[in-house]
């Protein structure tokens, strides 16, 4: 229902930047005590894209902008504000949102977002409030990691997992509504099971601590989100107005394919709906991964315009965020 005092807000265009260099299992089991068929087991991941240093991460969030922009036909200068999310950029003082807006050649307004995995969907939710509120007409929102800067190559536990890239949505003022409401929280109390370890404080007091990488207790991580992300879910299509039966496209966060195919289950989809599995092919680019698996969805034609799609982030803090949108 359009509203004067309350526009519609819905995503208009989609981009994604996937890194040259695409690095398989054994090429990660050069590094790791593992196998090919373990990852693929355990993970579904057979390929992950991993950033040449040519390919920075303000490149990567800015060429996906760029896409998603023109998909849109918006113009940089029509953007009200540029919102990056972000947990592997090094540079938090010059941030990643003010250079990719400087990039896209704007001076408007830019903010970094940090839910880790979750922080495209927290991004998409509070673009949808600007949209509404009136704020700004048209909102960038793009996710942008390059994993490999805080992943110990050397860790099992994590170096087979993470990758890189950068996907982004224009979210903007629309006839219809076209984007649901955000349903988020989180439960710092478990945050503890991915941290950075050093941290950046405890690494400057001592450096003999090594440089902080990312630490992951997967086993906890993968319970969490298969047991707490299909309730979160079921409650983004009820403040959607619709069932988890009416949709089309199931984009989760692209962790891993068996806590996919957990979600899949205990939501009791069935098999007409086309389910994103890019983490087979891309790995798992955090807060990069919603984005890059809907472009893929769109460019194989597995998705189409006008499909009701389920956004699920989950991750790190830990944090979650979901939504429903139409996609474009
Ligand atoms: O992006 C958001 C945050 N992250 C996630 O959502 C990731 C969630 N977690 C996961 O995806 C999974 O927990 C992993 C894929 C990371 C690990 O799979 P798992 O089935 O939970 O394995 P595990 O950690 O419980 O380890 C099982 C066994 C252990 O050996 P024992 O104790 O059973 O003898 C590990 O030592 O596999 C061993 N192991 C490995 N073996 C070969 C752990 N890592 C590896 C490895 N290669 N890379």
């Amino acid at each position: 229902m359009t509203d004067a005092s309350h526009p519609n807000a819905a995503v208009l265009g989609v981009g994604a930047y996937r890194p040259r260099r695409t690095v398989s299992n054994d090429e990660v089991c050069a590094l790791i005590d593992s196998t090919d068929e373990w990852i693929q087991t355990r993970s579904g991941i057979v390929t992950r894209g991993w950033a040449d240093d040519d390919e920075t991460i303000e490149l990567m969030a800015t060429a996906a902008a760029n896409e998603a922009l023109a998909s849109a036909g918006i113009d940089a200068g029509s953007l009200g504000m540029v919102l990056v999310a972000s947990c592997s950029d090094g540079q938090p003082v010059w941030t990643l949102s003010t250079r990719v807006a400087a990039g896209l050649g704007t001076l408007a307004p830019a903010l970094e977002i940090n839910a880790t995995c979750a922080g495209f969907c927290y991004g998409l939710g509070i673009a949808r409030d600007l949209v509404r509120g009136g704020t700004a007409d048209y909102v960038l929102v793009a996710g942008a990691e390059r994993m490999t800067d805080i992943i110990d190559m050397a860790d099992r536990g994590t170096s087979f997992i993470f990758a890189d890239g950068a996907g982004a949505f224009v979210v903007g003022r629309s006839e219809h509504e076209g984007l649901g409401p955000v349903v988020w929280g989180s439960d710092g109390d478990r945050g503890e099971a991915l941290t950075l370890a050093p941290d950046w404080t405890e690494y400057r007091k001592d450096p003999g601590l090594g440089p902080p990488s990312v630490s992951m207790q997967g086993r906890r991580i993968f319970k969490w989100a298969a047991e707490q992300m299909p309730p979160v879910a079921e409650a983004a299509c009820k403040a959607a107005g619709i069932a988890v039966g009416d949709i089309d496209v199931l984009v989760p966060h692209q962790a891993n394919q068996r806590i996919t195919e957990a979600i899949i289950r205990a939501l009791g989809l069935p098999d007409s709906v086309v389910v994103a599995d890019d983490v087979i092919r891309s790995g798992n680019t955090s807060s990069a991964s919603i984005p890059l698996a809907t472009h893929r969805l769109l460019a194989e034609g597995r998705a189409r315009s006008g499909d009701v799609a389920l956004l699920l982030g989950f991750g790190g803090g830990l944090a979650y965020a979901a939504q429903v949108v139409t996609l474009p």
